[in-house]
């Protein structure tokens, strides 16, 4: 086993300091150190967008990012989104429009729409499509989570 390397960084707010080995990705280190197994991993390689999660503000895969490249970082995940009980505006909107799909596509799915409405936050369907082309589902469809992201956003 390779040496591990302490890393610390932000998650949700909480600072961390974890023990990572050079080749654990950063999927790997929020769902087997830090049990925040709420990114899934879908493809491994940067294509479906279940592992998305936001570093120091923008989406990134976190199956294509290694862990100890986070050291001084901030990183959301979905856990971060609810507010104790309380969920984010984001995740009702996904419920009550019937976005809420498969445990694997909609985490990534509500981490790219809070980028999005972070950035733009009355956006249009065609930049809604484009935001979440990145995130892939591969059984129901898209246009629940378009009426979804529309409703929070208030341009529905
Ligand atoms: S698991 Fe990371 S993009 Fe698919
Ligand atoms: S991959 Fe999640 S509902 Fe299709």
């Amino acid at each position: 086993m390779a040496k591990r390397r302490i890393v610390s960084f932000e998650v949700n707010g909480d600072n961390v300091e974890v023990a990572v080995e050079p080749r654990q990705t950063l999927l790997e280190v929020l769902r087997d150190e830090l049990e925040l197994t709420g990114a899934k991993e879908g493809c491994s390689n940067g294509n479906c967008g279940a592992c998305t999660v936001i570093v120091d503000g923008v989406t990134i895969d976190s199956c294509c990012s290694l862990g100890v490249e986070m050291e001084g970082r901030q990183i959301k995940t979905v856990e971060g989104l609810a507010n104790g009980t309380e969920l984010h505006p984001i995740q009702q909107a996904f419920i009550d429009n019937g976005g809420l799909q498969c445990g694997i596509c909609t985490p990534g799915f509500l981490m790219s729409t809070v980028y999005l409405l972070e950035n733009n936050p009355h956006p249009t369907e065609e930049e809604i499509r484009l935001n979440l082309a990145g995130n892939l589902c591969r059984c129901t469809g898209y246009d629940k989570i378009i009426r979804s992201v529309q409703a929070v956003a208030g341009t529905s």
